[in-house]
């Protein structure tokens, strides 16, 4: 195997973010460089608590959390705990996590590990709001072009949003921070709703999940049970959308998934469409392409994947 690929991931955790921080665990192509935290789907202190139980479910204390912003870089923080419960990991019996948060700002660590490590060999993973990106470009511009990819889950085109018709949760609680990520000219590779809704957690690919037994296992399998409620509700479908873990995947077997470079700006202002990504899809606005935006997955491939993965912990 060829090194291990060093990632950062910037998450708000949030069921979806633990399967996704779980593929990650248990998947030896990666290197967790760090785990930085940001307000969203429930407020930081709840995200930065969230991410140290995952890591403690899967017994790996000695990856480093990091929290970041507890707000948008200009707007109030919008949470969801209609979707991910009070305390934002709702499902399983939650216990108080007894690792640390690093002493140093997310996006300190962000911007000293990117300018620490080769340019071109630090991959950010973001499965929420982008306000720690955005804050780390605006404080460390250079550091932009020392990225080697930002795969976000983020966005939706075809699909529409799922916070309001028009936008996806994680660009609509900061849409400034996701203008700022979108001109960066960092590479980006954008898993939007157009993804994320064909990846549902079925019953049958659940209950593979329990069947593994183990500690890591059936703590997913019990938020999953909780975080699937909302969706199934509003679609009516079989399963809800396990949003994050498609970055993840991205990085494992980017052969899963496919899609097209295209350009992507993000409104901010109209109160009627604020947080939408304009996907420009058919090539029609002749504006630079700044994000490769997946559309398609092969979701039997994806629950493999997972699964196998979680086994590993
Ligand atoms: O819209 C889905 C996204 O918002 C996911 O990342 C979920 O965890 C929430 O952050
Ligand atoms: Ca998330």
């Amino acid at each position: 195997m060829s090194e291990p690929r060093k990632i950062i991931i910037d998450t708000d955790p949030g069921q979806d973010d633990a399967a996704a921080i779980m593929l990650a665990l248990g998947s030896p192509e990666l290197d967790i460089l760090g785990i930085t935290t940001v307000a969203g789907n429930v407020p930081l202190t709840l995200t930065s608590r969230n991410a140290r139980i995952i890591l403690e479910f899967c017994g790996r204390p000695d990856v480093k959390v990091f929290a970041g912003a507890d707000k948008p870089v200009a707007r109030p923080l919008i949470t969801a705990e209609h979707v991910h419960g009070k305390t934002g990991l709702d499902g399983p019996e939650l216990h108080d996590p007894q690792m640390p948060l690093q002493a140093q700002h997310a996006v300190d660590f962000i911007i000293e590990t990117l300018k620490r490590e080769p340019a071109g060999t630090v991959t950010l993973c973001t499965l929420g709001p982008l306000s720690n990106i955005a804050t780390a470009l605006e404080k460390a511009p250079e550091i932009a072009g020392r990225v080697r990819e930002l795969v976000m889950m983020g966005g939706g085109f075809f699909e529409g949003g799922n916070i309001t018709p028009a936008a996806e949760f994680n660009i609509y609680v900061d849409p400034e921070a996701a203008a700022t990520v979108f001109k960066s000219g960092i590479p980006i590779v954008m898993m939007p709703l157009d993804v994320t809704h064909k990846v549902l957690t079925l019953k049958s690919r659940v209950a593979k999940l329990r069947e593994i037994g183990s500690r890591p296992a059936i703590a997913l399998v019990e938020m999953l049970d909780f975080f699937e409620r909302f969706d199934i509700e509003k679609y009516g479908s079989d399963g809800g959308p396990l949003h994050d873990p498609t970055v993840i995947a991205y990085l494992l077997k980017p052969e899963l998934f496919s899609g097209r470079d295209c350009n992507v700006e993000v409104e901010a202002a109209s109160p009627l469409t604020v947080g939408m990504t304009v996907v420009d899809w058919w090539q029609v606005t002749g504006r630079k392409h700044n994000a490769r935006v997946m559309k398609d997955v092969d979701a039997d491939g994806f629950f493999a994947l997972l699964t196998e993965r979680v086994g590993r912990l």
